[in-house]
């Protein structure tokens, strides 16, 4: 049986990071189990990069899944220490998900730790203070 570990490293190898040579890869696990990909893809531009992350729960969007659908994310970043996902999906995650959503994020030794949007952010910029 493929492990997560083994899925999300194969899948960083689809990363277009031709500027940073940084592969990252985010798996979302929804309810029905679907896996949903995603990988960074860079520009030239270098600012209109897009994360994994947000390339993977934009697409579960795309799929008309909602934020109860979702079970869990694994992320995975191919670097010898454990990474924390940006802020900029921090705060996109906030929004999109349930709040008590594992999140799963692996190193390229295999070595992972599990927290959840709470614990990354707690005090995001919501809705609430459009009002
Ligand atoms: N990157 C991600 O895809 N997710 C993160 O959480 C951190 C960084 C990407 C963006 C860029 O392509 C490369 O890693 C280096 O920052």
């Amino acid at each position: 049986m493929i492990t997560y570990f083994e899925k999300l490293k194969a899948l960083s190898k689809r990363a277009y990071a031709s500027y940073s040579n940084f592969h990252f890869s985010a798996i979302c696990l929804l309810k029905d189990g679907s896996k949903v990909p995603g990988v960074n893809v860079e520009n030239a531009t270098y600012t209109i990069t897009i994360c994994a992350e947000r390339t993977a729960l934009s697409q579960v969007y795309a799929l008309c899944y909602r934020k109860t659908d979702i079970a869990k994310f694994y992320l995975y970043t191919d670097s010898k220490q454990l990474s924390s996902p940006c802020g900029m999906w921090q705060q996109f995650l906030w929004e999109l998900v349930d709040q008590q959503i594992p999140i799963e994020i692996y190193n390229q030794k295999g070595e992972s730790y599990i927290l959840t949007i709470k614990n990354l952010l707690p005090y995001a910029f919501t809705k609430e203070d459009l009002q």
